[in-house]
């Protein structure tokens, strides 16, 4: 690893980095009561132990009561805190791995009908299009006060023992000052450049009364906001300048774009199929300019890229973030030579887009991810092996035999199809999605590394399945496309799989129900449209495809938009009648009271899937669980005792849409949870 750019070790100050790979400060929206405790450890901890230099803990760890969490944020004025921070940096130091921290105050980037009812504050009345409260604009008493809660937090931080802590100043309070978007104030704190940046200095001149010299102190800070009458580039390298000269600030942790918008937002933090490293030039033009430490991270997914980062000299640390989420042990796999063998970050942006609903960061493709005092990144092997027949291989499939295979049990796979992938096959049709196959090609690397056999083309049916004579058989057959919702002409509409599969040919005049609200719809939508038909889903939710959530939702409207595609909301498909060559479409409202007729050449409708499960009633009596699942037992990690059948030959389970319509993230985690105690 000498020679590796990335295994360089790297000086900040008196810290010693032991390589250039970093977690960006991200919050997974882990914090219990608003604070740290034992899974947001454990999941810092389980990154440090497999040797990331660096990670950024918290993400927007809100210094004062008027900045509340918007996802779930570290409460990082409250005392109680150091206590918490201490322990997670304790045990990521033993690993060798530095802890800093990410303070903000959120600004107008926040709500007032949160927490404790507070105003919520920035440099001018302009509302956030995303939260959308509408700012009270900053008195000398806000200002002096949030200076004073900045340097309360930081010195926090520095009694818990972290070696730093960066500003956020990207569509918060900071860069609310910075920005002429957002800063209606006049001097000292609005106007000019300098003073735009005042409240940043006389922050940082606050913090360094408090913390000293030494403590290290970073600005993660957009350097183009990409937006008419916003920060601009030169604006960007300016206020870059002044940071490094300004003395107080030990490293520049860059980005590039806005956030007030959904779009915006996925511009700076890329999701699938979009480019990647998009933003890696700029940060690299930063640090040209200023010859200052620099970090970057923006959809830097693979080690290669990583690695160029490093080499080419655009930046000191790379961030891996999302990569991180995904495979925990990039850095001992690189270590071991085994660079091959990460779990590879498809960019669904699951774990993002789930922190914006309330909900905690969790992975799509990895079900342990924030799990980690429950579910093993790694599972032990078991004693005795045991024979297990898997039938599909789908990425519940895959994911069962993965982690039977790593239990050391002898796993045989039947799949219907010449090749794994199941449902992600269709998904991965639209090009966008393409990157949801690694899902599928990584597990079925592991399982082949590992000597699962599989038998594709083998349409599995009892006996084929008993000839193996199996111990334990896992049905993980997914499900079939539930079209037959209408009160009439069920048999005049086709499902959203047969567009993307092409079974069926995409109309002229299209009418998409959408009932389930996921991106089957999209993709059908946006194929449809391709050949310049007129295209209109309808829902009778109030919002368009909620499913598919606020970052991974961008792409697709780009494109749908562009293609001129129709969304209606709050209405429902009652009927399809046929005419001569045309069908009318019976339209009316959960709301009541409303009925319309629309004429189009096709209607497709998307109500998810049923499970296939033929084979799994088929199997169950000759099982000894008869298909029970003691829930408290998965749960809690222990093994499967159901005994209901004292003839049976097997236990039997089913897992993923084989047993109900959900989404791909429930079907891996049905697997795990299982398989880990097999
Ligand atoms: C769940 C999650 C939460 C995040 N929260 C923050 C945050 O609070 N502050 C911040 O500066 N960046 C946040 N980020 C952005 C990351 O630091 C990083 O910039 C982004 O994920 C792009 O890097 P990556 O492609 O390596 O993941 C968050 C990212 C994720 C995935
Ligand atoms: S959910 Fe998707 S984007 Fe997020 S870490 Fe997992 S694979 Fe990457």
């Amino acid at each position: 690893m000498s020679n590796d750019p990335l295994f360089q070790p790297y000086r900040l100050k008196h810290l010693t980095l032991k390589n250039r790979l970093m977690i960006s400060s991200h919050e997974p929206a882990y914090p219990e009561d608003g604070m740290p405790k034992d899974r947001y450890r454990a999941y810092h901890a389980e990154r440090a132990r497999a040797g990331v230099a660096l990670t950024m803990t918290a993400g927007s760890a809100s210094v004062a009561r008027d900045s509340p969490p918007v996802f779930n944020n570290i409460l990082a004025w409250k005392d109680e805190v150091v206590g918490w921070m201490k322990a997670l940096t304790n045990e990521c130091h033993d690993y060798g791995c530095a802890v800093m921290i990410q303070l903000t105050h959120l600004g107008r980037r926040t709500r007032w009908d949160k927490a404790d009812w507070l105003p919520v504050v920035s440099a001018g009345h302009a509302r956030e299009p995303s939260h959308k409260a509408f700012p009270k604009k900053a008195e000398d008493w806000d200002i002096s006060r949030i200076i004073e809660d900045y340097a309360d937090a930081a010195e926090r931080m520095q009694a818990a023992g972290l070696d730093g802590i960066e500003l956020q100043a990207y569509g918060h309070l900071m860069d609310q000052f910075w920005s002429p978007l957002t800063n209606d104030l006049d001097a000292p704190y609005g106007g000019s450049l300098e003073n735009r940046l005042r409240f940043t200095f006389d922050t940082l001149r606050a913090i360094r009364e408090r913390c000293g010299p030494d403590f290290i102190v970073g600005v993660r800070y957009t350097g183009d906001e990409d937006l008419p009458g916003g920060l601009t580039r030169e604006d960007g390298l300016e206020i870059s300048r002044r940071l490094k000269d300004s003395g107080m600030v030990d490293f520049l942790n860059v980005v590039k774009g806005h956030i007030d918008t959904d779009a915006g937002l996925t511009d700076v933090i890329p999701v699938q199929g979009m480019r990647s490293a998009p933003h890696l030039d700029f940060a690299g033009d930063i640090r040209a300019a200023t010859q200052f430490p620099t970090f970057h991270a923006a959809k830097i997914q693979d080690v290669a890229t990583a690695r160029h980062a490093i080499a080419s000299g655009k930046l000191d640390m790379v961030g891996m973030t999302r990569a991180h989420m995904a495979d925990p042990h990039i850095v001992a796999k690189i270590l071991r030579g085994e660079e091959d063998r990460i779990r590879p970050c498809v960019g669904a942006n699951y774990c993002l887009d789930r922190i914006y609903q309330g909900g905690m960061a969790l992975c799509l493709h990895n079900p342990a991810t924030g799990r980690e005092l429950e579910q093993p990144h790694v599972v032990g092997k078991a004693d005795p092996p045991r024979r297990v027949v898997i039938v599909g291989a789908g990425p519940a499939g895959l994911e069962a035999a993965r982690v039977a295979a790593e239990r050391g049990h002898d796993v045989v796979v039947h799949e219907a199809a010449n090749d794994p992938g199941g449902q992600v096959r269709l998904t991965a049709q639209t090009p966008r999605r393409a990157e949801m196959m690694q899902l599928i090609q990584w597990r079925f690397a592991e399982c082949e590394r590992m000597g699962v056999e599989f038998r594709f083309n083998s349409f599995a049916d009892v006996e084929s399945v008993q000839a193996s004579s199996p111990d334990v058989v896992i049905i993980a057959t997914g499900g079939l496309p539930h079209t037959d919702v209408l009160e009439a002409g069920n048999e005049l509409v086709g499902s959203a799989w047969d567009i993307l599969s092409g079974d069926v040919a995409p109309g002229e005049n299209v009418l998409i129900y959408d009932d389930a609200g996921d991106y089957a719809a999209l993709q059908a939508a946006e194929k449809i449209a391709a050949n310049g038909a007129r295209v209109e889903v309808m829902t009778r939710d109030r919002s368009i495809v909620p499913e598919v959530m606020a970052m991974s939702l961008t792409p697709s409207l780009r494109i749908l938009q562009a293609q001129d595609v129709i969304f209606t909301v709050a209405w429902k498909l009652d009927g399809v009648a046929r005419e001569g060559n045309k069908l009318v479409a019976t339209i009316g409202s959960d709301y009541g009271g409303a009925s319309r007729t629309r004429e189009v050449d096709q209607v497709i409708v998307n109500h998810g899937t049923r499970p296939l499960d033929d084979l799994y009633f088929d199997l169950r009596p000759s099982s000894t669980n008869l298909g029970e699942v003691d829930y408290e037992a998965l749960i809690a990690g222990t093994p499967q005792q159901v005994q209901r059948n004292p003839d049976g030959a097997y236990q039997l389970f089913r897992i993923g849409d084989a047993v109900a319509a959900r989404n791909t993230h429930a079907a891996i985690y049905d697997a795990l949870r299982l398989c880990k105690v097999l």
